[in-house]
C-alpha cells in the first residue's frame, strides 16, 4: 500500500488518546498466559505485533477471550503446552520472540520460533549467548539470526548476566529465563533500558529480591492490568503539532516512564511548547497528558548519547524532525538503529535525501541540516516507524510526499492514518501503481 500525504494547509488541532503501549501490551499478554487464573487486561494494544503474541499464547495454552472492550486471559498457572506442529510464527515481532525464547527455553518446551523476512534477519546471538550459558539447548540459524530451534535440556541455573547492549529485550528475555532456573537471576547492562518487565512482574506476583533480579521458581499470578497509551505512537502526532504553523494538539493519558521520554526532552531542547498535566500513576507506570503547540524557529541539538536508550524507537521521528530545524542535529551512540525492523538509519538516510535534506551519515548515527523539503517518493522498507516519521514529514514539504510499504504501519499503529486525518492532516491510502 502507498500512502500519500499532502502538505497540511491548516495546523493540526485536537485531543486524543493513542492506542495501548506495544511494550507493555507484550508483557500483558505473556504474563497472564504464564499466570495461575484469569486475568482482565484493559487498554491492550491490538496490532499486527501484539496479536501474533496473543496468538502465540493460545497455542502455548493460555485461553484468550474478549468482553466489553478488555481482553481476559486464563493462564497456564507456569507450564505452556507445546504449541501445535512445534512452530511459533511471530511475523515481525522481535519482543515476541526474545521475551518468549526466555520462557520456552526457561521451561525447556521443544519448538521453532520463526518470523517475516525482517524478523528472521535480526541478530538473535544476543539472547542466544545468556540463555546457554544458563544452560539452555538454543540454536540460531548460521548468521546467528532466527529460525531459533529450542531443545529440552536439563534444567536452567541462574546467571548474573552482564549484557553488552541497554536492551529491554535481552534483559526481559533472561529475566523471563530466569523464572525457571534454579537460583537468582540478575542482568547487569550498560545503561537502563525500558524498565516496564521489572515494574509489570510485581503486579503478577513475582516480588523482585533485588534490582533487576528474580529469584527462580517464582509464580506468576493472575491480575488486573491496564495498558497505558503508547508514547512511541503519540510522538508522531506530537512532532507533527510541533512543526506545522497552527497546531495545537494534546495525546491523553499516554505513558511517561522516564526510560521512555527521550524524544519529549529532545523536542523540548529543540525549543518546542510542549507540556504535560493530569500526570498519575497507573498499575506501576507513569501516565498523563502531553500537549504540544506549534513554535517558530525551532532549533538543533547535540542529542546527548545518555538519552539514545530512552528513544531507541523515536530516532526515526526525531530524523524527520531535525530535517525542519535550523542547524545540524547530530545523533551519535545509535549503532542498535541498524538492527531494528529495517536498518533505520539507512532506510531514514534514503528516503530523507529524497525529499531533499541536506544529512551525512555515520557507523552509528547522522548529522541532519534542516531545511526546506521537498515532496517525492520515498521506501519505508517495511518499517513501521520509518513509514510514520515520512508522512509526518509530508506534512510540511513542498509538494505530496508518497510512502511505498505503508501496510506496516499496522505493525504498532493500526489506527495512525484515521488519528491524524481526525487531526487535519491529509493521508490517503491507496493501491501501488
Ligand atoms: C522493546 C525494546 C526495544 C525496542 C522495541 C521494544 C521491548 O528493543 O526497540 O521496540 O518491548 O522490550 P531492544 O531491547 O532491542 O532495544
Amino acid at each position: 500500500m502507498i500512502l500519500t500525504v499532502e502538505p497540511a494547509d491548516a495546523g493540526l488541532q485536537g485531543e486524543f488518546t493513542p492506542p495501548g503501549d506495544k511494550s507493555i501490551s507484550h508483557r500483558a499478554l505473556i504474563f497472564s498466559s504464564l499466570a495461575e487464573g484469569r486475568s482482565g487486561l484493559s487498554g491492550l494494544l491490538e496490532s499486527e505485533d501484539t496479536l501474533a503474541t496473543m496468538k502465540a499464547c493460545q497455542q502455548l495454552g493460555a485461553v484468550v477471550e474478549r468482553s466489553a472492550g478488555k481482553v481476559f486471559i486464563t493462564g497456564t498457572g507456569g507450564a505452556f503446552s507445546p504449541p501445535p506442529g512445534g512452530l511459533l510464527d511471530l511475523g515481525n515481532s522481535g519482543t515476541a520472540m526474545r521475551l518468549l525464547a526466555g520462557v520456552l527455553s526457561g521451561q525447556g518446551i521443544e519448538c521453532t520460533l520463526t518470523g517475516d523476512e525482517s524478523l528472521n534477519s535480526r541478530p538473535m546471538g544476543r539472547i542466544v549467548t545468556p540463555l546457554t550459558l544458563m544452560g539452555a539447548d538454543i540454536r540460531a540459524s548460521n548468521k546467528g539470526t532466527a529460525p531459533l530451534s529450542i531443545y529440552s535440556s536439563g534444567g536452567l541455573k541462574g546467571i548474573e548476566y552482564v549484557s553488552p547492549v541497554a536492551s529491554a529485550q535481552i534483559k526481559s528475555c533472561v529475566l523471563l529465563a530466569g523464572l525457571f532456573a534454579s537460583g537468582s537471576t540478575r542482568v547487569l547492562e550498560p545503561r537502563l533500558s525500558r524498565d516496564h518487565t521489572e515494574r509489570m512482574l510485581p503486579i503478577f506476583g513475582v516480588e523482585l529480591p533485588a534490582p533487576c533480579t528474580v529469584n527462580g521458581g517464582s509464580r506468576l499470578k493472575a491480575a488486573r492490568f491496564s495498558v497505558p497509551a503508547d508514547v512511541s505512537s503519540a510522538v508522531f502526532s506530537l512532532a507533527a503539532a510541533a512543526m506545522t504553523p497552527g497546531s495545537d494538539v494534546t495525546v491523553q493519558q499516554v505513558g511517561l516512564n522516564p526510560t521512555r521520554t527521550g524524544f519529549l526532552k529532545c523536542l523540548q531542547a529543540m525549543g518546542a511548547d510542549i507540556s504535560t498535566g493530569n500526570s498519575s500513576a497507573q498499575d506501576a507506570e507513569p501516565v498523563g497528558d502531553i500537549r504540544v503547540k506549534f513554535t517558530d524557529g525551532l532549533k538543533a541539538i547535540n542529542v546527548p548519547e545518555s538519552l539514545v536508550p530512552d528513544m531507541i524507537d523515536e530516532i526515526p521521528i526525531l530524523m524527520a524532525f531535525a530535517a525542519t530545524a535550523q542547524g545540524t542535529t547530530r545523533i551519535r551512540g545509535a549503532a542498535e538503529l541498524r538492527v531494528k525492523e529495517s536498518d533505520r538509519l539507512a532506510v531514514m538516510a534514503k528516503g530523507l535525501q529524497k525529499l531533499g535534506v541536506e544529512l551525512q551519515e555515520y557507523p552509528d548515527g547522522i548529522d541532519i541540516t534542516g531545511g526546506p523539503v521537498t515532496g517525492g517518493r520515498v521506501e519505508s522498507a517495511g518499517d513501521h516507524r520509518c513509514a510514520m516519521s515520512f508522512s509526518v514529514l509530508g506534512l510540511v514539504a513542498s509538494a505530496p510526499v508518497q510512502i511505498e510499504q505503508a501496510e506496516y504501519i499496522a505493525t504498532s499503529y493500526p489506527g495512525f492514518v484515521s488519528d491524524m486525518n481526525k487531526l487535519g492532516a491529509d493521508m490517503q491510502p491507496g493501491a501501488l501503481l
